[in-house]
C-alpha cells in the first residue's frame, strides 16, 4: 500500500505529538509532569489550580530554583533537559524527570505559558508556544506553569475525557500520589480558585493520614528495615474497611510512584500467610535503593522499573513485610486498643464475631494442649487469666484492665501452624509409624499426583504412598497429629495441592498445606477445656508470632476495655 512512497523525517509537531500520546494520556498526566518538574528544582511550595476538570486549565506555581530566561524557550523543545547529560547519567538518576520531553509533548497539546524567575534574575520572564519569543515579565522567584485548552487540537483524544468531576478527581489522585512520598513539601489544590486540599510541611506518616485518612492507622503495622544497598519503610494497613472500599497500594521506589509486581507479589506472599483467600491489606510502601541498581528508562511515564537483581528485592521486601507482622506483639495491640478507647469518645461497634459449624469429637487428644506448672500465676499477661469457656467456642479472659475473649480453634490452629512451620522449616518434625496402615480411597488423579509429591510429603513427616489406582496407604505421619483423623487430612492435602496448579512457590505449598494440617489439628468448638488448659492456650498465643489471626485471616481474639464496658452500661455519665 506504501511501497511507492517515499521516506521522510517527520516534522517535529508530528514527533511531539506521538510522544505526548504516551505520556500525556489526560490532565492528570500533565499534573503529574509539571509537579515533578517542580520537584526536580527543589521546590518547597507547591499550588496546582485546576479549571474544567483541568480540561479548561491546568497552572502549577511553584517556588523552585526557576529556568534561566536564556534556556527558556529551549525547555519547550523536545529532548532538552538539564538533569542528565551523558550515559553514565542516565544510569544513575536521581531526578523525578530525565527524558526532556514532557514540556516539548504537553506543548504540542495545549496552549502552554511558561512564567519563570530564577535568584539572580530582577524580574521575571515569560514565553508561550503561540510565538516561542522570551519576554519580561512579572513574577517572584520560581516557575509558573499553565496549560490551556488541552486536547483541542486532537478532537480524537478529546472525545475520551470524562466528566469535568472525573477528571477532576484523577487530577487529584494524580496530586495525591506525588505528595505521599514529599511530605517536606506543601502541596494546595484550588479547583475553580477555591481551594479544595491542602497538605502542609509534615511527616512521611502525618502526610499518609492527611491524605488517606486517619483510619488507615487502626490496626495498622510499620514496616521499616534497612541493609546495606536497601532500605524500606511505610505501613500495612488490615483496617477491613479500608480494605474493602478501597485497597490502597503505593509503591514508591526512591519516591517515584510506581507499579511493580515484584513487590507486590512479596508483599502479597508475606500476607498469605496470614490470610488465605483474603484480600491482602492496603499498603503504603516506600523503597530506597541504589539508582544505579534499577533502570527507569522502561516506560516513557516512568512509572514502571526494571530491578537488576529483581530476585534481591523480593527476598528483602518479603523478609521486611513479614518481621514487621511477626513481630506486631499481643501486647502492643492491648496497648493500642487501650489507647484509642481512651482517645475515642463514642465506641458502640460490636465486635466482629466468628461463626463456626464444627462438630464435637470426644476423641481428641490433650496433648495439644501441654500445660505447664506455672500457667495460672499471678503474674500480669497481656492476655489475662482464664475466668470461663463460653458456649464450648470462646475463652474468656480478664486482665487487669478489660475482657479478652479469645475463639479458641481460631487461635489453637495459629500456634500449631507456626510450630509446624518452624519444624518443618529446620526439618525436625518427629514423626510416627502406625502399626497398619491407613488405606484410602480417593479420586485417580488424586492418587497420581501423590506420586508427583511423595518425597515433600515426606519433608513434612508424612509416610503415604499409592495403594491401588484409585487408593492410597498412609504408613507414617508426624507425631503431634496422633489420634488426629489422618485418612480425611491426607485426602485434603491432595485435594488443596490439585487446585494449586504449578504456578506457586514450594514455600507457598507447603504454608498451605501446613494450613490444612493445623486446621485439622485444633481444638474444635464445642470441646472443653480446663481452666489450666486455657491459661495454657493464652500463654503460648502471647510468644506465638502472628496469632492475632488465625490462618484464615480471622481475628483469634477481642478486646474490651473496662473503660468501654462502662461506657455500655452509661456508668459515669
Ligand atoms: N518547574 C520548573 N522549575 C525549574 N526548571 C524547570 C521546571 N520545569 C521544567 N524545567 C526545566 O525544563 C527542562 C525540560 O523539562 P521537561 O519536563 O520537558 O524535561 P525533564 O524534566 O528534564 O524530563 P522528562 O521529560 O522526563 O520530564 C527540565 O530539564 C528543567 O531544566
Ligand atoms: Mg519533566
Amino acid at each position: 500500500m506504501y511501497n511507492n512512497r517515499p521516506i521522510l523525517q517527520l516534522p517535529d509537531y508530528l514527533i511531539n505529538q506521538i510522544a505526548a500520546g504516551e505520556i500525556i494520556e489526560r490532565p492528570s498526566s500533565i499534573i503529574k509532569e509539571l509537579l515533578e518538574n517542580s520537584i526536580d528544582a527543589n521546590s518547597m511550595n507547591i499550588e496546582i489550580y485546576i479549571d474544567g476538570g483541568g480540561i479548561k486549565n491546568i497552572t502549577v506555581i511553584d517556588d523552585g530554583m526557576g529556568i534561566p530566561h536564556n534556556e527558556l524557550s529551549l525547555s519547550l523543545q523536545r529532548h532538552t533537559t538539564n538533569k542528565i547529560y551523558n550515559l553514565s547519567d542516565l544510569r544513575n538518576i536521581t531526578s523525578m524527570g530525565f527524558r526532556g520531553e514532557a514540556l516539548a509533548s504537553i506543548s504540542s497539546i495545549t496552549r502552554l505559558e511558561i512564567i519563570s524567575r530564577t535568584k539572580k534574575d530582577n524580574h521575571a520572564w515569560q514565553v508561550s508556544n503561540t510565538d516561542f519569543l522570551v519576554k519580561p515579565w512579572q513574577g517572584k522567584v520560581g516557575t509558573i506553569v499553565s496549560a490551556n485548552q488541552i486536547f483541542d487540537n486532537i478532537p480524537a483524544r478529546r472525545k475520551f475525557l470524562r466528566s469535568e468531576y472525573t477528571e477532576l478527581a484523577h487530577c487529584i489522585t494524580a496530586v495525591e500520589n506525588i505528595a505521599l512520598a514529599h511530605p517536606k513539601i506543601s502541596f494546595k489544590i484550588y479547583n475553580k480558585n477555591q481551594i479544595v486540599k491542602q497538605f502542609l510541611k509534615t511527616d512521611y506518616e502525618q502526610r499518609i493520614y492527611d491524605i488517606l485518612g486517619k483510619k488507615i492507622q487502626e490496626n495498622s503495622i510499620k514496616v521499616s528495615m534497612s541493609n546495606e544497598i536497601m532500605e524500606i519503610s511505610g505501613i500495612l494497613s488490615n483496617n477491613a474497611d479500608i480494605n474493602h472500599k478501597h485497597n490502597y497500594r503505593y509503591l514508591y521506589v526512591n519516591k517515584r510512584y510506581i507499579h511493580d509486581r515484584i513487590i507486590t507479589h512479596a508483599i502479597k506472599t508475606a500476607y498469605s500467610d496470614i490470610s488465605y483467600g483474603r484480600q491482602p491489606p492496603s499498603f503504603i510502601i516506600f523503597l530506597n535503593v541504589d539508582p544505579d541498581s534499577i533502570d527507569i528508562n522502561v516506560h516513557p511515564t516512568k512509572n514502571e522499573i526494571r530491578f537488576l537483581t529483581g530476585n534481591v528485592v523480593y527476598q528483602f521486601v518479603l523478609k521486611a513485610i513479614n518481621n514487621a507482622i511477626s513481630s506486631f506483639s499481643i501486647k502492643d495491640i492491648v496497648a493500642h486498643k487501650e489507647k484509642s478507647d481512651n482517645q475515642e469518645e463514642s465506641i458502640n461497634r460490636v465486635p466482629e464475631q466468628v461463626s463456626m459449624d464444627y462438630t464435637y469429637s470426644n476423641t481428641e487428644s490433650l496433648e495439644l494442649l501441654t500445660v505447664s506448672e506455672d500457667v495460672n500465676d499471678n503474674k500480669e499477661h497481656p492476655l489475662g487469666l482464664a475466668i470461663a469457656q463460653l458456649h464450648g467456642t470462646y475463652i474468656l479472659a480478664q486482665n487487669s484492665s478489660g475482657l479478652i475473649i479469645v475463639d479458641m480453634h481460631a487461635a489453637h490452629e495459629r500456634i500449631i501452624y507456626e510450630e509446624l512451620k518452624d519444624s518443618f522449616k529446620s526439618r525436625k518434625i518427629q514423626t510416627q509409624k502406625l502399626l497398619s496402615p491407613i488405606i484410602s480411597r480417593t479420586k485417580e488423579k488424586l492418587v497420581q499426583l501423590l506420586e508427583e509429591y511423595e518425597e515433600w510429603f515426606n519433608m513434612l513427616g508424612f509416610e503415604i504412598k499409592p495403594y491401588t489406582p484409585d487408593s492410597i496407604a498412609i504408613y507414617c505421619i508426624p507425631s503431634l497429629l496422633s489420634g488426629h483423623d489422618v485418612d480425611n487430612l491426607a485426602i485434603d492435602m491432595l485435594e488443596e495441592l490439585s487446585s494449586m496448579g504449578h504456578s506457586i512457590l514450594i514455600e507457598e505449598y507447603s504454608n498451605r498445606i501446613i494450613s490444612t494440617i493445623a486446621c485439622h489439628c485444633s481444638v474444635r468448638a464445642n470441646r472443653k477445656l480446663h481452666i489450666n488448659e486455657m491459661n495454657a492456650l493464652l500463654r503460648k498465643m502471647e510468644t506465638t508470632r502472628r496469632s492475632n489471626q488465625c490462618n484464615h485471616g480471622r481475628p483469634t481474639w477481642l478486646y474490651w476495655s473496662l473503660k468501654h464496658i462502662d461506657k455500655m452500661f452509661l456508668r459515669g455519665q
